[in-house]
């Protein structure tokens, strides 16, 4: 009877220690944050992009989008700091060519973008210093439906065009082929 219970102790015991171990890892935990952030951003925008058309779509992704994304971010940085023992969680898009000025890729990011872009190939990167890990993700035009609002000009239609220049007049992030690298998510896991 001891016997099982020491055992059936030392089980739950190697099974938490072996959880923590996977869990606290910050670039497992990045990568699921972003598939779970990436996959609602779609799922969310193409039944807007399909209800509404693409003009009207804009306008949710310069307000509302951005408000669902930082609601997604804040369920998970209650995760990350009550389960996973970090400090802090900051979640950012990053790209060579903005549409939202303030989403310019710099040092860094910059850098990472740029070594993605001449090996032709991203894939995630891990940095590491001074109680900060980060995590960048590849964000690809990995649907069609990007294309109707970062695509070439004969892709976007007239009147997204004009909701755009009205929007974004400095707008940077058109041209996009489906496959291209658009960006990456930069995924900052403070420590204590
Ligand atoms: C309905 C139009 C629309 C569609 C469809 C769309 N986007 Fe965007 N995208 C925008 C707008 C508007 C912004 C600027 C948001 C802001 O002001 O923060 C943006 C910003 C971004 C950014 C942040 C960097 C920047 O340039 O400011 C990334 C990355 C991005 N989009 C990737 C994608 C990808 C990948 C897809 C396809 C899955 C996609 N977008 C589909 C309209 C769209």
């Amino acid at each position: 009877m001891l016997q099982s219970k020491i055992l059936t102790v030392c089980l739950l015991s190697a099974l938490i220690i072996s959880c923590r171990k996977t869990v606290d890892n910050p670039i497992l935990l990045g990568r699921e944050i972003f598939k779970d952030v990436s996959t609602t951003l779609m799922q969310t925008v193409a039944k807007k992009v399909n209800d509404e058309g693409a003009p009207n779509a804009l306008l949710f992704c310069s307000t509302s989008a951005n408000k669902l994304m930082s609601e997604k971010i804040d369920l998970w940085r209650k995760q990350v700091v009550e389960q996973h023992g970090f400090k802090d969680l900051k979640v950012s898009r990053k790209t060579l060519k903005p549409r939202n000025a303030a989403n310019l890729a710099t040092g860094e990011a910059e850098e990472i973008l740029l070594s993605w872009e001449n090996a032709k190939e991203a894939t995630p990167t891990f940095r590491e210093d001074n109680n900060l890990a980060r995590v960048y993700m590849p964000i690809k035009i990995a649907s069609p439906l990007c294309l109707a609002c970062h695509g070439t000009s004969a892709e976007i239609q007239a009147e997204t065009k004009v909701a755009l220049a009205k929007a974004y007049p400095n707008d940077r992030a058109t041209g996009y082929a489906l496959g291209d690298l658009r960006g990456t998510m930069l995924l900052e896991f403070i420590r204590e």
